[in-house]
């Protein structure tokens, strides 16, 4: 039987209510995390729609079957794989970089930030497990096209999980960013 893939409780997130009432300059200066945050919107839009392209072109599928026969499935599904590695590898990296600067610095700004720093912590923790599995998953994708289905599920479940914590994470920091003057 396949492991479930690592989740998380989005009920149990703590909130803050602290950089409700601040005003449009310093909400202003909090929104670059945002703005970095869409170029990964970006990013996982477009794998996903490549992804589509190259399990459409697999099932036989109108003008996606055009361009994978011609690619040649393996070609496709290795094309695909490598696009989704480096935005993983850039994600990781996002991760790290707050994990490093950005919370450490929100912590010594505000104690009463604990909570929620630690839960985004730990969602960084459960991004880290899936973005290894799928590392796994794209190696074996590429000698087996028939796992295709596999990535697409490991994907699509990473891409859930990354874009409700890309909003948690803006909703509960942003605020504090922009009042402290913490960029990335
Ligand atoms: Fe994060
Ligand atoms: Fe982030």
């Amino acid at each position: 039987m396949a492991v479930p893939l690592p989740d998380w409780d989005e009920s149990t997130r703590p909130t803050t209510s602290t950089y409700d009432e601040i005003g449009a300059d310093e909400r202003a200066a909090g929104q670059h995390l945002t703005a970095i945050h869409d170029m990964y919107r970006q990013g996982l839009a477009q794998v996903s729609a490549v992804l589509d392209q190259v399990v459409d072109g697999a099932a036989g599928l109108g003008e996606a079957r055009e361009a994978v026969r011609q690619l040649g499935l393996r070609t496709a599904v290795e094309r695909a794989g490598s696009f989704c590695g480096q935005l993983c590898r850039a994600v990781e990296s996002h991760h790290r970089i707050e994990d490093a600067y950005l919370y450490p610095a929100l912590r010594i700004a505000d104690s009463g930030l604990g909570g929620v720093l630690d839960r985004l912590d730990s969602e960084h923790l459960v991004v880290h497990e899936l973005l290894v599995r799928l590392d796994d998953t794209l190696v074996a994708v590429t000698r087996d096209p028939d796992r295709l289905g596999v990535l697409v599920e490991e994907f699509t479940h990473l891409r859930r999980l990354l874009e409700s914590h890309f909003v948690y994470e803006e909703q509960q920091i942003g605020g504090a960013l922009g009042v402290h003057r913490i960029t990335v």
